[in-house]
């Protein structure tokens, strides 16, 4: 229990120091989102370097990772990366039959709140009343997010609109199919108008009303948009109500994103 109490410590000056090169951590520190490793009773902390003998390519990937830029060092405690997740190593390292390897490890597979000790933030997105169905155990965090990648951490760093996409393809291919006239948003990712992990708003959409559209569709000459005259379109409901721009993420028909 000291132990843990002083790793907790120890990680939060850590991601403090780190903050103060690159903000980020900063919040993160301050956010309080750093939690102990699972326990694993009678394993000691080995570091990622003892993992790479074994899992050569998850370590390599991992080093690209903001998690991996949480590190522990002290006496007992020596670059805690994988371990943050997984537990003390030592047994797991030193098992013999796969079987033993498998009973001296925490994998967290599916479990959410293996990423919850930390994010706790997302299990309170996730619990708005629209979300990804995680909460119901339909589907993980680790759908979109692969935790040992740079890429797979975070869905939306990539360059190219597939890429950028790519993640919520694999289950949506009804708004991330090609399209005759595409929508542009679309190039700035799924998440400029979807808060996917929840919402208060249907579909998760971060804003219910024409706020969501005008955010890059303000002009100079509203209520003029795309010189058409608007004001009472809008007061029709949401810019994708009805007869208007249904087909939001993309139209074969029409280049006014009708149908
Ligand atoms: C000496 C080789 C070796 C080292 C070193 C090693 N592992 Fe493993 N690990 C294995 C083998 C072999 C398996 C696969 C067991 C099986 O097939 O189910 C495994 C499986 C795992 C699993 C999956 C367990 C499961 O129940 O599915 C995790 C997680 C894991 N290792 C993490 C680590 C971490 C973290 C480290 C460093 C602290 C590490 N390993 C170091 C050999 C090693
Ligand atoms: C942010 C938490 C986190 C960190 C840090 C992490 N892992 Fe994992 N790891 C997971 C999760 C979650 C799974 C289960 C993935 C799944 O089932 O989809 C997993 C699965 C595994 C597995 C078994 C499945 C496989 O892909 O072979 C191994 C081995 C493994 N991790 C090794 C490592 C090593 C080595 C490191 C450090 C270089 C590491 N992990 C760092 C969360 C983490
Ligand atoms: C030991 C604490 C810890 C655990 C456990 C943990 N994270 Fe993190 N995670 C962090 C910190 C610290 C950061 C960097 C600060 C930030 O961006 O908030 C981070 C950043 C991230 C990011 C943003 C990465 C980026 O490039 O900006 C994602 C996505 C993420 N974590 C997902 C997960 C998932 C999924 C899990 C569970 C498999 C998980 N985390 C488990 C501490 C953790
Ligand atoms: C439907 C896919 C999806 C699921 C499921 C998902 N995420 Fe994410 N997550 C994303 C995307 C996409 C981003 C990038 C957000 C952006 O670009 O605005 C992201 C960003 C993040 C970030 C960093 C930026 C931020 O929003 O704070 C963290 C941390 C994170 N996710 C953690 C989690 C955790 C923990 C879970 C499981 C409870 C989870 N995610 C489930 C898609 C998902
Ligand atoms: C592993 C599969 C999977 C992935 C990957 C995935 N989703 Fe989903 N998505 C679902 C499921 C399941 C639902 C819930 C459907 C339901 O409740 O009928 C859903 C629902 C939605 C909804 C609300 C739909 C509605 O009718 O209310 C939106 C919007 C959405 N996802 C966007 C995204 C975005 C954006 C991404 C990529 C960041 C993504 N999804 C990635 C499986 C996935
Ligand atoms: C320009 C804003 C915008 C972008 C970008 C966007 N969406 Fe949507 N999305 C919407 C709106 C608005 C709705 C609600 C449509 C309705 O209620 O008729 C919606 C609805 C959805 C739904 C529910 C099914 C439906 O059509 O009603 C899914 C699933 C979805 N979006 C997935 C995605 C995915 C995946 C991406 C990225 C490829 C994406 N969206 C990008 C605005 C957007
Ligand atoms: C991330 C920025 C962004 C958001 C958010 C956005 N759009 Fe767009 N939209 C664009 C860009 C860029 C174009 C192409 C240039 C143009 O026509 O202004 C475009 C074009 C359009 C067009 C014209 C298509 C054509 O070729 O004639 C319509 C209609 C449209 N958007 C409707 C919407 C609606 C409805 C919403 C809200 C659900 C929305 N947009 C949200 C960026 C955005």
């Amino acid at each position: 229990m000291e132990r843990a109490n002083k790793f907790v410590l120890i990680l939060i000056f850590c991601a403090m120091a780190i903050g103060m090169a690159g903000c980020e951590t900063i919040s993160a520190a301050s956010k309080g989102i750093v939690a102990p490793p699972p326990v694993i009773p009678g394993a000691k902390f080995v570091g990622k370097e003892a993992c790479a003998m074994c899992h050569e390519k998850i370590v390599k990937d991992f080093d690209e990772t903001e998690h991996a830029r949480i590190v522990v060092s002290d006496e007992n405690i020596e670059g805690q990366a994988c371990e943050a997740c997984h537990g003390a190593g030592s047994l797991h390292v030193n098992a013999q039959t796969k079987q033993e390897k498998r009973a001296t490890i925490v994998n967290p597979k599916k479990n959410p709140e293996a990423c919850y000790k930390c994010h706790l933030e997302k299990k309170a997105e996730m619990s708005l009343e629209y979300h990804h169905p995680v909460p119901e155990g339909k589907m993980s965090c680790t759908d979109c997010h692969d935790p040992h990648s740079k890429e797979g951490v975070l869905p939306g760093s990539a360059k190219s609109i597939f890429d950028k996409n790519a993640v919520c393809a694999k289950c949506h291919e009804d708004q991330t199919k090609p399209f005759v006239y595409e929508h542009e948003a679309l190039r700035e990712g799924c998440t400029v108008c979807h808060n996917v992990h929840g919402s208060i708003n249907p579909k998760m959409l971060k804003e219910r009303d024409l706020n969501l559209c005008l955010k890059c569709h303000t002009q100079l000459t509203f209520p003029y948009i795309g010189g058409n005259y608007h004001v009472t379109n809008v007061q029709r409901g949401p810019c994708w109500s009805g007869s208007c721009h249904v087909a939001v993420h993309g139209s074969n028909y029409n280049k006014h994103l009708r149908i």
